[in-house]
Formats: C-alpha cells, sequence, structure tokens
C-alpha cells in the first residue's frame, strides 16, 4: 500500500487493453485531469480492479462502441468510472452482479469465456479501500461502473 496516481494506472490500464479494443472494433480511451489523482493502495489491485472493469466493458460492448475510463477528484474522494455503450443491465440485476459467480446470461457469459467472477473482485478491491462500487446502466445504451476511494488526506 502506497500514495498512487490513478491516472498513471487508468494510463497502465487502457494502453493494455488497446490490442483487445482493436480487435473487436471499440474506441477506448481514457479522459483524466492534469493533477494527480492519488489513493494509498496497492498499485496491483487498482490495476486488477481497473482492469476487470474495462474487460467486461469491451465484452458487453458492440462493434462501433466507445468505452471510456475517467479518473476524476471530488472533495477527498478519488472517482474512477468506466463508462461504456453497449448491452446494458437490467434494474433487477444491478444488485446482484456483484455477487460471485453471477452472470446475466449465463449461456452468453459462458460464450464470452466469463465465470462471473470479475465484479466480485472489483467490489472486493474498493471496499478493502475503504471505498464503494456502483453501477448505472440502461439495456441497450449502455453501463457505467464507478468506484469512489478515499484519498487518505487528512481534514
Ligand atoms: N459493462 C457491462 N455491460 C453489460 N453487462 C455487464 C457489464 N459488466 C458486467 N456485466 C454483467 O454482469 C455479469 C457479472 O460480471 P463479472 O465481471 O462478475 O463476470 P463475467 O464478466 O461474466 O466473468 P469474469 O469477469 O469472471 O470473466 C456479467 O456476466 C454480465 O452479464
Ligand atoms: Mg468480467
Amino acid at each position: 500500500m502506497q500514495p498512487t496516481d490513478l491516472r498513471k494506472v487508468v494510463k497502465d490500464v487502457v494502453v493494455s487493453f488497446q490490442p483487445d479494443a482493436a480487435r473487436r472494433g471499440v474506441n477506448l480511451k481514457s479522459e483524466v485531469p492534469d493533477t494527480p489523482v492519488e489513493v494509498v493502495a496497492d498499485r496491483r489491485d487498482l490495476n486488477l480492479m481497473i482492469s476487470n472493469l474495462v474487460d467486461n466493458a469491451l465484452k458487453y460492448t458492440p462493434q462501433d462502441g466507445e468505452v471510456t475510463v475517467f479518473a476524476s477528484l471530488e472533495e477527498r474522494t478519488a472517482i474512477l468510472e468506466v463508462r461504456d455503450t453497449g448491452i446494458g443491465i437490467e434494474p433487477r440485476d444491478h444488485d446482484r452482479i456483484f455477487e460471485r459467480f453471477y452472470r446475466v446470461d449465463k449461456a452468453r457469459s459462458r460464450e464470452m469465456g466469463g465465470t462471473g467472477l470479475g465484479l466480485s473482485i472489483v467490489r472486493n478491491i474498493a471496499v478493502s479501500l475503504g471505498g464503494r462500487v456502483s453501477v448505472e446502466s440502461l439495456p441497450g445504451r449502455g453501463s457505467t461502473f464507478r468506484v469512489e476511494l478515499p484519498t487518505g488526506e487528512e481534514g
């Protein structure tokens, strides 16, 4: 655990998924501020958390779609958002998708090689850092996953 600039991890993840995005015909990009977004965390945990969200966003977004990763600071909270223009998630599934092994459409998810563990890992990491994760989604339009993490700043 050490002070880590979320912008750097976002950039690393976006670079590492660029070939996957290109293969799928999805435009993957990041938007981050000019100033650091520092959180106290294990860098590998942050990388795993963001990677799982980007992996999902790419998997569940059809060709010609967009996936954007945002990092920002709100007061003393670091915000990470992964937004996609993909298939979306029905409201009734919003709570359950964070459970281990839960997949919305088991047949399709298995086709995609999914085990239903990604989002439970995301939530575990967010909670272990004193934060939380939430989702907003419109079926057929897209999804936004939002992670809020304390920055560790005093006051
Ligand atoms: N960005 C997204 N858009 C639409 N559906 C999503 C998105 N992210 C997750 N889901 C739904 O939530 C389910 C759970 O996601 P999770 O990442 O836990 O599992 P997975 O992607 O199926 O498998 P794994 O991550 O273990 O490879 C998915 O099966 C999918 O139905
Ligand atoms: Mg996943």
